[in-house]
């Protein structure tokens, strides 16, 4: 394609990403993401028990079930699920009796992890993170620390999981918990075993965006360690201690041993959790394979960097696509093209911006973690679920090809 000018250039784009979107524009929405929900036929079985016994919330027989298999799942004795992964965060904190103080975290996570340490007047102090993984970079971590730091809250961003060694090493030279956003790391294992039989304790989400879902929902896991030495301690334990915390620090119908939130999971939410504890393998299989297809087209585009999923120690979950732009390589960056494949009805997600460094109550200066602006202004999640289909896939990667070969030849 010839444009003449620079007032052509545009227009010349312009008419052609509008031809090319007449010709390749999907029919309906393509989010970029999907939950994988049971047939609601499957569903009202799940839930039926909780209807036949007039029980909805507060220690139900499903919560119990769901609670115990994930448990087992995961192999970890500390299991408690929560309304929210947000509400479980804040009670991690609780029950390791953090407030008033410093917490290391990464500014490149979603508005929750930091939100939750605001409510204990925690101050995040943000750490950059490694430009490969995305996550908290541990070199970073010891010269953060100063007499008023409490913990460390590292973010398996999008199911990748953190240099957990070389975190926990940090951790210990200073005696300080490590709890985990594990928000995005279902099923995720690292050398062999639950990433979340890592650090102190971790936290899930499982929101309908999830690779599994209760709706909204949540959980806090302790590995079987941190428990042991718990033991030692006087009770109530960890677990207990969680029991607890979520139901207003309810103890008994005469004692309440601590300000407490409702962070109850209902019936209804257990319920559509256990019809998904068969199915998130298969999901996590067609994940794979729609991941795989994006990184044999993508991967040799100019100017676009595709994930890494499984290595020799991690056994990935494919819970995300989180596609790098390079805006003057690729010929437009990742907000225009953010922008552009809405014109073909392809909802991406710019994830996760804003960076959490540029928040009013936790702002930092520009320019101070530089790895992490970068990943926030580049970073674009494409499409991913198990139902879409490798066709659909296909035309994604078609568009975004095209788009930068337009871009570039009107540049
Ligand atoms: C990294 C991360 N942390 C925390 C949360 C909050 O979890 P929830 O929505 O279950 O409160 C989310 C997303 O929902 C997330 O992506």
């Amino acid at each position: 394609m010839t444009c003449d000018n620079d007032n052509e250039i545009g227009s010349c784009f312009e008419s052609a990403v509008k031809a090319l979107a007449r010709a390749r524009r999907f029919d309906a929405p393509v989010y970029v993401t999907r939950p994988n929900l049971p047939t609601l036929e499957a569903y009202m079985r799940a839930v039926a028990p909780a209807w036949e016994r007039r029980w909805l919330t507060n220690d139900g027989a499903l919560h119990a079930q769901l609670e115990a298999a994930l448990a087992m799942r995961f192999d970890v004795l500390c299991f408690r699920l929560f309304c929210n992964g947000t509400v479980a965060l804040l009670a991690a904190l609780q029950a390791l009796g953090l407030e008033d103080g410093e917490v290391i975290t990464t500014p490149f996570t979603f508005p929750a992890t930091v939100n939750a340490l605001h409510w204990r007047r925690l101050r995040p102090v943000f750490c950059d993170i490694d430009p490969k993984t995305c996550n908290l970079d541990p070199a970073g971590i010891a010269a953060l620390i100063t007499p008023d730091t409490r913990a460390i809250l590292p973010v398996h961003v999008f199911g990748t999981p953190c240099d957990v060694d070389a975190i926990q090493a940090v951790a210990d030279a200073h005696g300080l918990p490590v709890i985990y956003d594990a928000a995005h790391a279902f099923d995720v294992e690292y050398k062999g075993k639950s990433i979340l039989q890592y650090g102190t304790m971790s936290m899930l989400s499982f929101h309908a965006t999830k690779l599994f879902t209760t709706a909204e929902g949540g959980a806090l896991a302790a590995p079987n360690t941190v428990i042991a030495s718990e033991a030692k301690q006087s009770p109530p334990d960890l677990n207990e201690r969680l029991r607890l915390l979520k139901n207003f620090g309810i103890a008994d119908e005469n004692t309440v041993i601590a300000p407490g939130v409702n962070g109850k999971m209902s019936e209804l939410h257990a319920a559509l959790g256990l019809t998904q504890l068969e199915s998130v393998a298969d999901e996590i299989a067609n994940r794979r394979r729609i991941a795989m297809r994006y990184n044999e087209r993508l991967a040799d585009l100019p100017g676009l960097t595709t994930p890494v999923f499984d290595t020799e120690d991690v056994k990935h979950n494919y819970a995300y696509y989180p596609l790098r732009v390079n805006g003057e390589i690729y010929g437009m960056d990742r907000d225009a093209l953010h922008a552009q494949l809405k014109l073909f009805n392809i909802y991406a997600r710019r994830y996760f911006h804003p960076l959490c460094s540029t928040f009013a109550w936790c702002r930092v200066e520009p320019g101070c973690l530089p790895v992490a602006e970068a990943a926030a202004r580049e970073t674009l999640c494409l499409p991913l679920y198990g139902a879409l289909s490798p066709e659909s896939a296909a035309t994604i990667c078609d568009v975004i090809t095209q788009l930068g070969t337009l871009a570039r030849e009107t540049a």
